[in-house]
């Protein structure tokens, strides 16, 4: 997967392009990560300028059209195209069905943008998909385009390694329900125990206790994902069905 990302801020991405699973994915050329300055296509070859004080007055500075529009038509045209995003608050809400359906697309452009938003008109020229990742505002869509880079290449094959498979992650499999608990050595610590189902041996067991799990959390933290699927008694019964109570012996 390509991903340009076009932002008045490259250098807020180096310490993440360069960690972990992206560098991996990166290195092994599963991901190509380019960054983009806007401000290069600025029209102000002085001081390269590209925001300017909202007509109507208020506070902050606005993105100006020409420079945007220009950058992201360029850098389009240096490959296939590919999925124009514009992070910002007012975009849908991102969720794991949407990383889904990003992470299939060849090619993405995130664009970024700062200060107080865009002039319309980029929204008007371009039609972005305009995603938010949350409903607060940062200070800029970078941190925004970092989660989803995130987010997104973790379900590129080949990315994980198969002990880390993305499809038990919390959100995702048929059912989209938060994570079961896990535990490791000990098995005793400061009085709490491992669940005596974990130790059992009895894989069946094992499968259908962290599946409950998953549903009895997910009805009693997130009840609104399960709305789809379950009746209002089905949630309050899961949330009043206690997990396995612990196990005294600790085997
Ligand atoms: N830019 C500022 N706030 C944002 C948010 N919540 N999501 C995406 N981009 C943003």
């Amino acid at each position: 997967m390509r991903i340009d990302v076009l932002t008045l801020f490259p250098e807020i991405f180096s310490g993440y392009l360069g960690q972990s699973v992206l560098k991996k994915a990166i290195d092994r050329g599963l991901v190509q990560v380019l960054l983009h300055n806007i401000r290069d296509w600025s029209h102000d070859k002085k001081h390269h300028k590209v925001d300017d004080r909202p007509f109507g007055g208020g506070p902050g500075m606005v993105l100006m059209a020409p420079p945007v529009v220009e950058c992201v038509e360029a850098v389009q045209a240096q490959a296939e195209p590919g999925r124009l995003v514009m992070l910002t608050p007012q975009g849908r809400r991102l969720t794991q069905p949407i990383v889904e359906e990003l992470a299939r697309h060849q090619r993405l452009l995130l664009l970024c943008g700062r200060y107080e938003g865009f002039d319309e008109r980029i929204r008007l020229i371009l039609k972005p998909d305009e995603i938010s990742i949350g409903d607060y505002v940062l200070n800029g869509g970078e941190v925004a385009a970092m989660v989803m880079i995130d987010a997104v290449i973790r379900l590129i094959p080949g990315v994980l390694g198969d002990e880390e498979s993305s499809c038990l992650d919390s959100f995702s499999g048929p059912e989209r329900l938060l994570d079961y608990p896990q535990y490791t050595r000990p098995r005793c610590y400061r009085g709490y125990e491992v669940p005596a189902v974990l130790l059992s041996g009895n894989h069946q067991a094992v499968r259908r206790w962290r599946l409950q799990e998953q549903r009895r959390l997910t009805a009693q933290r997130r009840a609104d994902l399960l709305q789809h699927g379950l009746s209002s008694e089905q949630c309050e019964h899961i949330v009043e069905t206690p997990a396995d109570p612990p196990s005294a012996s600790g085997q």
